[in-house]
């Protein structure tokens, strides 16, 4: 594939606590298929993470290494894919300020997942303006990296079709096509429930595994799995649907026949919760324990993940500012030149 028509593709992460498994069904794992045939940037949102904790600042600087080593622990390689730390490329800000011009408080106001974000931090009117802005942010990551595919969870969907608004209203301004649109890829497993079966994993929910994650954590965390709260006995037929752990299993057990079977026992009836847990962590022991071991072994050379952040970073500035430099000459904000 020539370079001109090679996908470049942009996802990030806010950085307030290490990633777990959700992060991996949701994204993580299309990442690591994606990487190496496409060219790929993956921003650790720092900025975006302070429209929402600017009140602990420390909560996002803090975990921005912890996201790195998550990155990298589950294989991400960054002389494929490259790490990038927003708060450190300047025309992510200069964009976004200029992007700002380009859309409504109204339509802000409008995005759905703005709108369920307010919701679930309970902001209401108190809403830091920054928070509300960040669709606009998201906004130019995405374009300042000139990126086609955004593979993102359903919840995200909203940003992409606001992203792809300015885009077009920021190009029809200037007359010619200086942005560029992108297209959402959504995995197949977009949103993994939480252990205890509420609609989404979440640190703060307390309901999530993360990749770094003991082995005791693991067990723990599968033994106390929501299940059938009907399912009393062994021998009464459970319910698949709702049940954490089939949820988890398609998820992460590979071999679907086998999933199909366990279903369709546990529907019978006959098949014990705790004999579908076990499966589910072996699985899940066997998924974690590399990422586990070479995670500890990264953090222990904190020199070196530092210095791929930082030439990551570097090379994902020298695109940024390529757009923006376009960006400047479009509106005719180059009287220097
Ligand atoms: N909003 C994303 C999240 O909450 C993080 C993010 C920041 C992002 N910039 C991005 C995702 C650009 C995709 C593309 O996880």
């Amino acid at each position: 594939m020539s370079s001109t028509t090679q996908k470049t593709v942009l996802t990030g992460d806010r950085p307030t606590g290490p990633l777990h498994l959700g992060h991996y069904a949701g994204s993580l794992k299309a990442r690591l298929e994606l990487q190496g045939s496409v060219e790929q940037y993956l921003l650790i949102a720092d900025a975006q993470a302070l429209t929402d904790n600017a009140g602990d600042p420390a909560k996002v600087t803090s975990n921005v290494v912890e996201v790195a080593l998550d990155y990298l622990a589950i294989g991400i390689d960054p002389d494929l894919t490259t790490l990038a730390v927003q708060s450190q490329i300047p025309e992510l800000a200069e964009l976004t300020s200029v992007l700002m011009n380009y859309v409504t408080v109204s339509r802000l106001e409008r995005n759905p997942t703005i709108k369920e974000e307010i919701r679930q931090r309970g902001f209401e009117r108190d809403i830091p303006a920054g928070f509300l802005t960040y669709p606009v942010s998201q906004a130019a990551d995405i374009t300042a990296f000139r990126a086609t595919l955004v593979p993102v969870g359903e919840d995200q969907l909203p940003m992409i079709e606001q992203t792809n608004e300015l885009v077009r209203r920021f190009n029809s301004t200037v007359g010619a096509q200086v942005l560029v649109e992108c297209a959402a890829m959504l995995s197949t497993v977009t949103r993994l429930p939480g252990t205890d079966g509420k609609a989404k994993m979440s640190k703060s929910l307390g309901n999530a595994i993360a990749l770094g994650a003991s082995a005791d954590e693991i067990r723990q965390a599968v033994r106390s799995m929501y299940t059938d709260a009907q399912h009393l006995r062994v021998s009464d037929p459970g319910r698949v649907e709702g049940n954490v752990v089939f949820a988890f299993l398609d998820a992460f057990e590979p071999d679907a026949e086998k999933v199909a079977q366990l279903k369709a026992h546990y529907q019978r009836g006959g098949l014990a919760d705790s004999a579908v847990k076990s499966v589910l962590e072996d699985r899940l022991q066997g998924l974690l324990a590399p990422i586990r071991v070479q995670r500890q072994r990264l953090a222990a050379d904190r020199g070196t993940v530092l210095r791929i952040l930082c030439q990551g970073t570097e090379h994902a500035r020298e695109r940024a500012a390529s757009t923006m430099g376009a960006v400047k000459r479009a509106l005719g904000l180059s009287y220097f030149a």
